[in-house]
């Protein structure tokens, strides 16, 4: 099996792999953000990618997120792992914690949501946006690693960015009770169910929104905490892929299953 892992902001370079080497990977979509990484840990193969690219090139709207997903699924990753830089909605989430979302509210508005734009029509279910064996997975292996803990749950609600919120909009999404605030989970997410990978994400808190203070958050703030997150998220995520069971017992690999519409090359002539 070949795990992949796609590192947010802080996490530019894979896990501590053996036999490394680094695959151009051509896609339908473009390049992928990087080269993808190959190497092993532990003897499990994992396939790793820098979303935003190796030297922070490309904001959350511009990641090159088929190419990506693409990229990953041709170099046979069936489960992938991924982590994202978050902002905290709640007063008991301080820079630091680390959170495993199951659930997302999409409030972005400029990317490409499916890899289906073409011939065929596809209708996906997506209640449940995070693989369920996965959340548990990494939850249950934060909790081992993690001196502070972990916190299996919560929503995570993405923005499309790249400026942050308004207080208001900081205190709407607190009222709906979301839990963590980034601007990277859609479209990955979507685009991984749509091609039957597991996907699940080890989100770090680099700052409380806006909600909680009088100024702004600062790039700075977000990088630094970023970086200092870096370490147990990595830990984390080594540690699920070392102990991930080989053979996946979720429905993920099955979700295109009964979702496509008739092809518009088939729709008679007269009625299109
Ligand atoms: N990424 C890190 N902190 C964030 C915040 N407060 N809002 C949106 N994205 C973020």
């Amino acid at each position: 099996m070949t795990v992949g892992f796609i590192g947010g902001s802080g996490i530019y370079e894979a896990l501590d792999l053996t036999n490394v080497r680094e695959e151009e990977i051509e896609t339908p979509y473009g390049e992928p953000s990087a080269p993808v990484t190959i190497g092993e840990l532990d003897g499990v193969e994992v396939a790793f990618l820098p979303r935003h690219g190796r030297h922070h090139q490309y904001d959350p709207t511009d990641v090159p997120y088929r190419a990506n997903v693409y990229a990953l699924k041709a170099v046979g990753v069936e489960r992938v792992l991924a982590s994202n830089a978050v902002g905290s909605l709640r007063e008991d989430l301080p820079p630091g914690t680390l959170v495993v979302p199951d659930q997302l509210f999409d409030r972005t508005r400029h990317r490409p949501y499916t890899f289906f734009d073409g011939e065929i029509v596809v209708h996906m279910g997506f209640a449940d946006p995070y693989c369920p064996h996965l959340v548990e997975h990494l939850a249950a292996c934060g909790r081992e690693t993690s001196d502070d803990g972990i916190v299996e749950g919560g929503t995570y609600v993405c923005i499309e960015g790249p400026q942050y919120s308004t207080r208001a909009e900081s205190e709407f999404f607190r009222d709906q009770g979301w839990d963590v605030i980034g601007m990277t989970a859609v479209p990955e997410a979507k685009l991984a169910r749509e091609a039957e990978l597991c996907y699940a994400t080890v989100t770090g808190v680099t700052d409380y929104d806006v909600w909680r203070r009088d100024g702004e958050v600062t790039l700075e703030e977000v990088l630094e905490n970023a970086a200092a997150n870096e370490a147990a998220i990595k830990e984390i995520v080594g540690r699920a892929i070392e102990t991930l069971p080989g053979e996946r017992e979720c429905d993920c690999g099955r979700a295109l299953e009964g979702t496509i519409n008739t092809p518009r090359a088939h729709v008679p002539e007269e009625t299109k």
